[in-house]
């Protein structure tokens, strides 16, 4: 259980929607005020039909905001204000409806508009009928959101109002209690903050000719969760990506590109840092005079292309020198004798550590979920079991931050 010493004095501001689990908003609203929390509380329409708004203004002892158009008088609050004056956002109950609403952008209730117009994170807790849950449309609503870096809590198993069984009850207020806990406590411990930090990501495209290139499989997922995973510690993360289909995280600054040439011209661009780290998959070549018109197949049989080497960014930001950032991390994709190869890689291109994978035909390494990696540093390997890429990415972040946190102490 998260300590909830950390949520006095923060400010949440609770939308309620319309759904049977909304009685037990009433009860979250105690619960947090309890513990020293100021809530503030939007009431849709279809909410105001489960709890009334004199219970919901009794518990918050504030006025509970249902209409986008009487905000429009100067006297009252407006929804830009209202969205931003919390630390953080919570949707409980989330129904099926408005969270579709929040994935389409919409802007029709105030609700909706308050959704749309925070900088503030957002925590939902979905209720809805299993089958709503189930959905292919909630699904994909859902993984959108969630791939915008909205946090959610639940929904549990369990016997719903309508006698179905499965996932879809809201979660229990002390539950939604310990994740707004937790979501402060993540917040609060920040040990890379003030530290800036370049993370590569995704393949790179070398032109053949205007429409034809040289390419890989490499999806982005790695290095994107690494670039999150270190922005989550609070560092000021550029990430330099090749193309991916992955949208771009939140609280990062994005570099798009599609040559290693690019990628190498951004992660100058983005220099001085204290942190990179190589998880592109760079073309180690490109072919020499990609023009700018097609080839042809003109009977003369297949042209005959010249590579020349690309550069190497992660030797060139291991390069000694004044912008060498202080610790450089380059990544080994092997299909064979990972850590011999990938300890010869981490010496010729003279970065300080190198993550290994085995990236051969079956492993999934490639575009998949996990990754099986090996840390190697100077004083020895370490080797991870099998997780999913964000949890890679959470404990290298980690590394890096007890890396500097040892240096500092050091000193
Ligand atoms: O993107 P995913 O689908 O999630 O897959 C993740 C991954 C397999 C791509 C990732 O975990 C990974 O291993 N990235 C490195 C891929 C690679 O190109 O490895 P390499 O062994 O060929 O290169 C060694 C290192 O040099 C890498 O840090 C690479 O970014 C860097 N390099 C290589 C060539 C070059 N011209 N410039 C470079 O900076």
């Amino acid at each position: 259980m998260a300590d909830h010493a950390i949520l006095a004095g923060k400010r949440v501001l609770l939308v309620i929607a319309g759904g049977i689990a909304a009685y037990k908003s009433l009860e979250l609203i105690r619960r947090l005020r309890e513990r020293g929390v100021t809530v503030r509380a939007v009431l849709t329409e279809a909410g105001a039909r489960f709890v009334t708004p004199l219970s919901v203004q009794a518990l918050t002892e504030d006025t509970v905001y249902q209409d986008l158009w009487s905000l429009t008088d100067e006297s009252e609050m407006g929804h830009i204000r209202l969205s931003r004056e919390a630390d953080l956002l919570v949707v409980a109950p989330a129904t099926a409806n408005l969270l579709a609403r929040m994935a389409a952008g919409m802007a029709d209730d105030l609700a909706a508009t308050v959704l749309l117009a925070t900088d503030k994170p957002v925590l939902v807790a979905p209720a809805m009928n299993v089958r709503m849950w189930q959905n292919a449309a909630t699904r994909a609503n859902m993984a959108l959101l969630e791939s915008r870096g909205l946090l959610r809590i639940g929904p549990n198993d369990g016997v719903m109002a309508c006698n179905e069984y499965g996932p879809g009850r809201m979660a229990e207020p002390m539950e939604i209690v310990d994740a707004i806990a937790g979501f402060f406590a993540e917040a609060a411990y920040r040990p890379l903050a003030g530290r800036r930090a370049i993370v590569t990501s995704g393949p790179t495209h070398e032109p053949i000719d205007p429409v034809r290139y040289i390419a890989n499989r490499s999806s982005g997922k790695q290095g994107h969760a690494i670039a999150v995973a270190l922005a989550k510690l609070g560092a000021a993360v550029t990430l330099v990506s090749g193309p991916t289909r992955l949208p771009d995280p939140a609280g990062c600054t994005v570099a798009h590109i599609e040559t290693a040439r690019e990628m190498l011209a951004a992660c100058e661009a983005a220099l001085p840092a204290d942190i990179a780290v190589c998880a592109a998959a760079v073309a180690d070549w490109r072919v020499e005079g990609a023009g700018d018109r097609k080839l042809k197949k003109d009977g003369g049989g297949p042209p005959a292309l010249t590579l020349t080497e690309n550069p190497d960014i992660l030797a060139t930001l291991s390069r000694p020198g004044e912008r060498r950032p202080a610790l450089v991390v380059g990544f080994a994709a092997e299909t064979g004798d990972v850590l011999a190869y990938a300890t010869a890689k981490r010496a010729r291109k003279g970065c300080d550590w190198i993550v290994a994978n085995d990236v051969s035909p079956g492993t999934g390494t490639f575009g998949g979920s996990d990754n099986t990696v090996h840390l190697i540093r100077a004083d020895g390997v370490e080797s991870w079991p099998t997780m999913a890429k964000d949890a890679v990415a959470a404990r290298l972040a980690e590394a890096v931050a007890e890396h500097f946190n040892a240096n500092l102490k050091a000193k």
